[in-house]
Formats: structure tokens, C-alpha cells, sequence
């Protein structure tokens, strides 16, 4: 295991781990600086493509972005986010996680849990991957938006997903939407940080789209806290701009050759 996956895993109830998502270069440079993981998300789909779910985005489109983001980052861990269709069975994972690997040098994939690939996660780690996993509110398994972890049978499901992920080699787990007790007694139940989002702060760390957490994305439900409007930010400036050109002010003439 690299040191750097190694101190993501040491860190568990030492300090909070950062987590944002990228998809490009410049977004990457500014992250690199502030997160402990950097990843580069399947919600790529959703946030930049204007697909109504991660469904479809392709592989080839992630490593695109995965390519880009690597750029930029020294320090972070890069998670390459494994896309839909990518990891039914052993083989085809192996198989298309070699080809991230290879290609974007990333530091890990994350595999999102159907509840039965357990042995697709062990395999991989056996093989040398470091993997993320990833249980509660799984976009590419789900259909419908829905808390996790609300009734009691649920809370058994999810403590023995997670332990199951824990147990076949993933050296963190996402946590998303799940329910505020369910996660403090899967973080308090596992060795491996848990990385939350929409699932409270009982966890070792937290992630979220960085389109959303900037008023970029247009999407924001209860568990995003929008720490900036750049909507706004950016319509004032293309508003300045155009106005400049109507008027014949831009460009000026220290912007001419
Ligand atoms: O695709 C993504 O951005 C994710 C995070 C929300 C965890 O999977």
C-alpha cells in the first residue's frame, strides 16, 4: 500500500478528512492545496454534462477528466470514481481498473456497492488497487432519491455492507444520505475512515461536488452548504462584458496589438 493511501487509512479518528470532487485542471489546483482526497466523480454526468443521472457517462469521458485533474495535484490522493457498467464481474473490472490505472495514474478507484460485489472489491485489492467503497444512496443502483438507513432493518443492511467492504480490503468508505445514527454507528463499527455526504457529521470525513458547494450546479438539497454563488458571480461578469461591447468600450486599447 502507497504511503499516502496508508495515511488515509491511519488518519481514522484522528483529524477530519477533506474530500471535494474534480473534473478539471484549474479546479484541481486550487483543491490540491486544501483536501486530503481529491475525486474525480461520476457526478461529472450530472454536474458538467447536463445528464439527468451518472448512468451513461462513459469511461472514456472519466479518464478524459481524470487525465486533466492528475495536472494539477502534488499532494491530494486522486479517486478515480469507476462509472457505471464498468465492474459487473471480476474480469471486466480488472480489466477496465488497469486501464485507469495505466492511464491517469490515479491513487485508487471507487467501486459503488450493490450489495454483492464484495469479492469484484477483494480482487482488486488483492491485485494491488486501493479502493473506496461506497454505500447508502448509490446513484448508479438506484433509481430514486431516498434517505438510507431510516428503518431498523435497513440500519442491519448497511452496518453489514460496510463491514463486508471493510472486510474484503477498502481503505475508506463513502457514506451518502445516510441516516444521522446509522452513520455514527457504522463509523464507530469500522477501522476504515467513512467519508460522508448527506450522512452528518458522524463521520471520519466529508465529501461533496465542489459544482455544488460553489452555487455552480444548480443542484442544492438539504446537505449542501453553498459556500459561494458563482452563478451570480460569473452572470455579472459576462453582463459587464457584453455591455462593454455595445458600447464599444472592450476591446480598449491596451487590449489591441
Ligand atoms: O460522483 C461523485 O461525485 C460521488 C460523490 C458524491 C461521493 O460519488
Amino acid at each position: 500500500m502507497s504511503k499516502k493511501i496508508s495515511r488515509i487509512k491511519k488518519s481514522k479518528s484522528k483529524k477530519k478528512l477533506v474530500c471535494l470532487t474534480a473534473y478539471s485542471k484549474p479546479i484541481a489546483r486550487i483543491l490540491d492545496k486544501y483536501c486530503d482526497i481529491v475525486l474525480v466523480g461520476d457526478s461529472v454526468a450530472t454536474a458538467l454534462y447536463g445528464m439527468s443521472n451518472t448512468k451513461n457517462i462513459t469511461l472514456q469521458t472519466m479518464l478524459n477528466h481524470a487525465v486533466s485533474v492528475n495536472k494539477s495535484l502534488k499532494k491530494s490522493v486522486l479517486v478515480f470514481d469507476m462509472p457505471h457498467n464498468t465492474y459487473r464481474n471480476i474480469k471486466e473490472a480488472k480489466k477496465n481498473v488497469k486501464k485507469v490505472m495505466n492511464h491517469t495514474k490515479c491513487d485508487a478507484v471507487k467501486i459503488e456497492s450493490n450489495g454483492r460485489n464484495f469479492k469484484i472489491i477483494k480482487n482488486l485489492v488483492d491485485s494491488g488497487v486501493p479502493v473506496m467503497g461506497h454505500i447508502g444512496y448509490t446513484p448508479q443502483f438506484k433509481n430514486k432519491f431516498k434517505v438510507q438507513g431510516k428503518k431498523n432493518n435497513e440500519k442491519k443492511i448497511l452496518l453489514n455492507e460496510a463491514k463486508m467492504i471493510e472486510r474484503a480490503g477498502a481503505f475508506s468508505i463513502v457514506l451518502e444520505c445516510v441516516a444521522k445514527r446509522v452513520a455514527l454507528h457504522i463509523t464507530r463499527s469500522l477501522n476504515i475512515p467513512t467519508i460522508g455526504i448527506g450522512s452528518s457529521n458522524n463521520c471520519d470525513g466529508q465529501i461533496l461536488v465542489t459544482d455544488d458547494l460553489l452555487g455552480l450546479s444548480g443542484f442544492y438539497p438539504k446537505f449542501v452548504k453553498r459556500y459561494a454563488n458563482l452563478e451570480s458571480i460569473i452572470e455579472s461578469a459576462i453582463k459587464k462584458f457584453k455591455k462593454d461591447v455595445k458600447n464599444k468600450k472592450f476591446p480598449a486599447n491596451q487590449n489591441a496589438y
